[in-house]
């Protein structure tokens, strides 16, 4: 599902844009100095930066969302088939289950709203990379869990759990954005996926790697899909959420419980237009050319 404004945010003035590099090089100077050349995965890919975020941590989760995530407040007002608006609202990310809670809460009958979950990346400007959570999905139906890239709704790489659907527990699906052609679905950039054996409502890793040809879908570090049209190239924010708009036709619902999803991690390793490929040379250089981190 595309997420149709950034109506909490401000705009990007220059002096943010400085206190953004000058904080990149603070961090590069502190906490990721034995990174400094960078991650190598699974796939032999390599990516210049990370933000890894572990809810499980002492402080609790929501302290761990830091300065790297921010709660969505807005109301995303719904058409078509919807019988409701989207409102997020902070107290819908909560700590929960000693990790990190994302929920759409009961629906009160007469609202014209559901109250919903979501957290973002502070930062706009990934440009590929690996994207990984460790997460259960909600059970209650009527609700959509969402963890997915997003830059507008034609440059968006989604993967979605619908708690209504048929399976539900091992049912995913993915979607290079737009996921339809004159509004049938485009089975070249949409794939709905029955993962054998899987249990989501048990923790598990869910990744999507955004690569320049292709987004390649994981569950568990097993690739469950790939999809190469509609692949993204803008620079993009990552984002979590737990929503319902009573859509017949997709969400269902509202719910009539509160949906919870849970969240263990969320590890972000990219590239990004922050950190070109020369001031990254630099700073390994500047580091002594150490082994880049395994991930
Ligand atoms: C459902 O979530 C709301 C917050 O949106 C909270 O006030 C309420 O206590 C929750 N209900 C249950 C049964 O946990
Ligand atoms: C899925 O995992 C949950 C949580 O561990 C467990 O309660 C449930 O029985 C499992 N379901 C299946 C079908 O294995
Ligand atoms: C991943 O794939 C391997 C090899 O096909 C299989 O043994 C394993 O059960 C799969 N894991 C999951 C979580 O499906
Ligand atoms: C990411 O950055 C690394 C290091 O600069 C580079 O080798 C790699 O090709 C980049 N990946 C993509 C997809 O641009």
């Amino acid at each position: 599902m595309m997420k149709l404004s950034r109506t909490n945010l401000h705009n990007f003035l220059p002096v943010e844009a400085f206190l953004l590099v000058t904080f990149l090089g603070a961090s590069h100077a502190s906490t990721s100095t034995s990174c400094s050349c960078g991650y190598i995965d699974d796939q032999g890919h390599v990516w210049r930066e990370a933000i890894t975020t572990e809810f499980t941590q002492p402080s609790g989760a929501l302290a761990a969302l830091g300065n790297d995530w921010i709660v969505s407040t807005d109301n995303e007002p719904q058409s078509g088939s919807a019988t409701a608006n989207i409102q997020y609202i902070e107290a819908n990310v909560l700590e929960h289950n000693s990790a990190l809670g994302i929920q759409a809460s009961a629906h009160t009958s007469g609202s014209s709203s559901v109250h919903s979950g979501e957290i973002f990346t502070e930062r706009s400007d990934l440009l590929y990379g690996t994207f990984r959570m460790r997460a259960v999905v909600p059970t209650v139906p009527g609700v959509v869990f969402g963890f997915f890239s997003y830059e507008s709704d034609t440059q968006e790489q989604d993967i979605e759990f619908l708690s209504s659907d048929d399976n539900s527990h091992q049912h995913v699906q993915y979607t290079n954005q737009p996921g339809t052609i004159n509004g049938e679905v485009d089975n070249d950039a949409y794939r709905d996926v029955d993962v054998s054996g899987a249990n989501f409502t048990a923790f598990g890793e869910h990744r999507f790697d955004w690569l320049e040809t292709a987004t390649e879908y994981y569950y568990n570090s097993n690739l469950t899909a790939t999809i190469t049209k509609n692949v993204p190239t803008s620079p993009s924010e990552i984002v979590l959420n737990v929503w319902s708009n009573g859509d017949p036709e997709f969400s269902q619902g509202p719910p009539t419980s509160n949906a919870t999803a849970t969240v263990e991690y969320i590890k972000l390793y990219f590239n990004s237009t922050s950190l070109t490929e020369a001031k990254f040379s630099q700073a390994c250089s500047e580091a002594g050319n150490i082994a880049r981190c395994s991930i």
